[in-house]
């Protein structure tokens, strides 16, 4: 479900596995990884980190239906042995301990992440990796009033910048290890393409009769915010990876 990155594999066009061809090379001499996915939506990290790291992968999700769906496709790829998705909170994980925690766009959700980043920081083994992908708004962010529409359409509440992770790491004595700003790999639209389609969306938003059809178009428009605040440069993506001492 996440951001597809240019992907020199692919003759640069951008693909979701980029995202795990670089989790594999920074994670590379982590042999046989227990790894927690916070956050693992339809489970493809989990499968890829199972297969290309031989790690035994669990993932927690609030949603039954994408846990279903990870769990469904693990047993049909012959990988229910080494990948399996349960229904939960990442501020109340499994014990573990794990050597990798990977949460890709999945804490800016979060609520408290001050309390979810401790929660996951607690289940890591001495040595071992939190590994966290996500949109970080920059101080500028703030004056765009993208940045409520994205919030609000992609249930964002609180967002931290890369700063908050920083010190929150620090405070946790994680040490910051890898911190790679992907953005110029990634493909937001044109800026009249994304004002093209956010007409289209209000204009349908305003004939739809069903509330559920306008959650949807509302978080659609969060998401053309989000790619018009990335093309500012206002909204980096970044890869950061702090190691448990
Ligand atoms: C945009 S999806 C990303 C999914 C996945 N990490 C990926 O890369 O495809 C966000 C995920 O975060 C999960 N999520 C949000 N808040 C959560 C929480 N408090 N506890 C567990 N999962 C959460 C959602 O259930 C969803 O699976």
């Amino acid at each position: 479900v996440h951001r597809r990155l240019a992907d020199p594999s692919a003759g640069g066009r951008a693909t979701t596995t980029r995202l795990h061809d670089l989790l594999v090379s920074e994670l590379a001499s982590t042999v046989t990884p227990r790894v927690l996915d916070a956050g693992c939506g339809l489970g493809g990290t989990m499968l890829h980190l199972a297969v290309r790291l031989h790690g035994r992968c669990t993932g927690i999700t609030l949603s039954a239906d994408q846990a279903a769906t990870a769990n469904a496709a693990a047993r049909q790829l012959g990988l229910a042995g080494s990948v399996s998705a349960v229904v939960g909170s990442y501020d109340t994980p499994p014990a573990g301990p794990f050597d990798v925690v990977v949460a890709i766009e999945s804490l800016a959700h979060s609520p408290a992440p001050d309390i979810s980043v401790a929660a996951l920081a607690g289940v890591l083994a001495p040595g071992g990796m939190f590994v966290i992908v996500d949109d970080l708004p920059d101080a500028g962010a703030a004056a765009s009033s993208d940045l409520a529409t994205f919030k609000a359409g992609w249930r964002c509440p609180v967002l931290w910048g890369h700063d908050d992770y920083l010190r929150a790491f620090d405070g946790l004595a994680l040490h910051v290890v890898t911190d790679r700003d992907l953005t110029d790999d990634t493909r937001p639209r044109a800026l009249g393409t994304i004002r093209i389609l956010e007409t289209l969306n209000r204009l349908a938003c305003g004939v739809l009769p069903f509330p559920g059809l306008r959650d949807v178009l509302r978080a659609h428009r969060g998401g053309l915010a989000l790619e018009r605040l990335t093309r500012r440069g206002l909204i980096r993506y970044r890869l950061l990876m702090a190691q448990r001492r």
